[in-house]
């Protein structure tokens, strides 16, 4: 626990849960992104990450602790940093020494807090009641049905894509600023890590938004 009561260790902490969430990001574009050239093929995948013990009962929790984790963090060491600056603005001279989108991760995070609200209520609570609320058998077919009928209504579709422009801007700093926390910097490395950081948070909210027009203009 001595880890994360020190201003580094949460630092650290901050970042390695930040680096599972671009994994989890990652695995989660794929599988979605299936839905798109194959309906049974997202079934099959959908079914298998929905009923694998080791995914529900390992990866889901390890998971969903890394998300409140991440945002009470981020919100507590702003929160501290804020705090820590005698002089608001001496330090933080608005464009002149830091991006907009360094200066805004607190709101750019809200935003991303706020559409996961609507998220998990759009998704992962009806499975979750389908599942172990009114304990209904294992359905390979309806996965690909409840996705598309999901992005039905423009508003939607609408709040979505903001949203995942949001997530591009937040990632787009906190890619390379989370391998700055653990302390990887290298002359070498450094301009490789900033540049997939930056090919990464274009390419993976691109994605998401792919697959919510896809869903849209194929109703
Ligand atoms: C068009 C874009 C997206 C689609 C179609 C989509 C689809 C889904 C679906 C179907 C589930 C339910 C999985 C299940 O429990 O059976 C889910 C869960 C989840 N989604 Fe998304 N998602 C999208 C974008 C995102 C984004 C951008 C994030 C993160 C910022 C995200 C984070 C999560 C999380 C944390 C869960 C709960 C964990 C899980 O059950 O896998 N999703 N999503």
């Amino acid at each position: 626990m001595a880890v994360i009561t020190s201003s580094i260790g949460r630092k650290y902490a901050m970042a390695l849960s930040a680096m599972f969430l671009l994994i989890f990001l990652v695995i989660h574009l794929f599988v979605n992104f299936i839905s798109i050239f194959s309906e049974e093929g997202f079934n099959t995948a959908s079914h298998f990450m929905g009923y694998n013990p080791a995914v529900q009962f390992v990866m889901q929790p390890i998971l969903m602790f890394a998300v409140v984790f991440h945002f009470l963090m981020g919100f507590i060491l702003e929160v501290r940093n804020n705090n820590a600056r005698p002089v608001k603005y001496a330090m933080n001279n608005g464009s002149a020494n830091s991006s907009w989108m360094s200066r805004n991760m607190l709101i750019s995070g809200a935003v991303i807090l706020a559409f996961l609200a609507l998220h998990f209520y759009d998704f992962w609570y009806p499975e979750i009641s389908y599942k172990y609320i009114q304990g209904n058998n294992p359905d390979e077919l309806r996965y690909w049905e409840e996705l598309h009928h999901k992005f039905h209504d423009i508003w939607r579709v609408a709040l979505y894509v903001i949203s995942f422009i949001l997530l591009g801007l937040h990632l787009a700093h906190g890619f390379q600023s989370s391998f700055q926390s653990i302390g990887a910097r290298h002359p070498k490395y450094t301009p490789f890590i900033k540049a997939f950081g930056n090919w990464y948070s274009v390419i993976i909210p691109l994605g998401f938004i792919i697959i919510a027009i896809y869903h849209f203009v194929t109703q």
